[in-house]
């Protein structure tokens, strides 16, 4: 249990972005050997967002966090760290946190990424509440981005139709008018990371010319990540409600990682939350990985599903493995 928990730490700002391009399963259908019936029984998702030839990774989170200072009423100038999650950075280097802040037009406040695939938001505000704790006056961005499209392999069908590109975005301080982080948790197992990679890091020494591989682009055991997910963020959601003396009763919305509607389900079951309470909207944006759960708390805002005075639970799994929960109370 970390001292952090004790600090006040208001998440003040939201905010979403998507590329215009919307690719449906029927477009899919026509270079893809997939139906619309198979993508939406098996996994709910209608279509998915793709960033256009020359829009980046960065550049989706930098609209994002536009909105998001907008929502908290600051300027970017305002901004002390910039923490991006990312698995499908522009760069290996620079990182894309620098790139997001010099389009903000901020010098000189501390920026990295970190990757935990799906997982990323989740994480992302377990390190902005140390970085308060640590630096009550700091005025953190943290921004979630996903470029998913420009990692997938289009001749796998198990893997292609599963994900797209976003981002999200949030603005967190340990002072001032939001949602109050009342509790975070992270935990990993890399011993099953080989269950879904994205390569293109130094692990395969290719030399200038050479075609890439498959292991390139995203490829996963669905069936293994599915088994894991669904554990995994039920019983991490039970413990962050237990260790704060709370049950699924005091949760307004539950707020999953958007990866498959029957993996949200079965999460929803395991924690008696009935579907009312539930927000998915996976249908229109696929799984866009670390930017799944910030966009859903922007739509869900957007949709007026999510009213102020809700305490919302956050649940997420990912690639590393890597899962979390979070409790915001709006
Ligand atoms: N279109 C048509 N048929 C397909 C497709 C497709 N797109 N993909 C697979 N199939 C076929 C398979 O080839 C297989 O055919 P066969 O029986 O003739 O061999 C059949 O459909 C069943 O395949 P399964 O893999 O068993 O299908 P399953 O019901 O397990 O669903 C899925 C696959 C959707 C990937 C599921 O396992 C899943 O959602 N897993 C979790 C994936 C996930 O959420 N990953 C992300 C979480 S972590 C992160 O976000 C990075």
């Amino acid at each position: 249990m970390t001292a952090s928990r004790d600090i006040a730490c208001r998440v003040r700002g939201f905010g979403a972005y998507t590329p215009v391009d919307v690719l449906t399963n029927f477009d899919l259908e026509k270079f893809v050997e997939t139906t619309d019936e198979w993508i939406t029984t098996r996994t709910g998702i209608k279509q998915r967002h793709r960033l256009a030839e020359g829009q980046n990774a960065s550049d989706a989170a930098t609209e994002a966090a536009r909105l998001a200072l907008a929502d908290a009423g600051m300027e970017p100038g305002e901004i002390t760290h910039v923490i991006n999650a990312t698995c499908t950075p522009d760069y290996l280097c620079p990182n894309t946190a620098c790139l997001v802040e010099a389009k903000l037009g901020i010098m000189g406040a501390m920026a990295f990424d970190f990757n935990a695939a799906c997982s990323g938001y989740v994480y992302g505000l377990s390190m902005a509440r140390a970085i308060v704790a640590a630096q009550p006056d700091a005025r953190v961005l943290l921004t979630a981005t996903e470029a998913l499209t420009r990692r997938l392999n289009w001749a796998d069908r198990t893997t292609c139709v599963l994900f797209g590109d976003g981002a999200g975005a949030s603005v967190i301080t340990a002072d001032g008018e939001g949602a109050l982080l009342e509790d975070v948790l992270c935990a990993s197992d890399g011993n099953l990371g080989g269950l879904l990679t994205i390569g293109g890091g130094t692990h395969t020494p290719y030399a200038k010319g050479d075609p890439v591989g498959e292991d390139f682009f995203v490829q996963m055991n669905g069936r293994d990540v599915f088994k894991h997910a669904v554990r995994n963020m039920a019983a991490i959601s039970q413990d962050v409600l237990a260790r704060n003396g709370l049950t699924t009763d005091d949760v307004a919305l539950l707020i999953p990682h958007q990866a498959n509607l029957r993996i949200i389900e079965a999460v929803g079951d395991r924690l008696g939350v009935p579907a009312e309470r539930v927000f998915v909207n996976l249908h229109e944006f696929g799984n866009t990985s670390a930017a799944s759960v910030p966009l859903a708390i922007a739509d869900a805002r957007a949709k007026g599903v999510l009213r102020p005075g809700m305490r919302v639970l956050l649940a997420t799994f990912g690639g590393g493995f890597t899962w979390g929960a979070a409790l915001l109370h709006f």
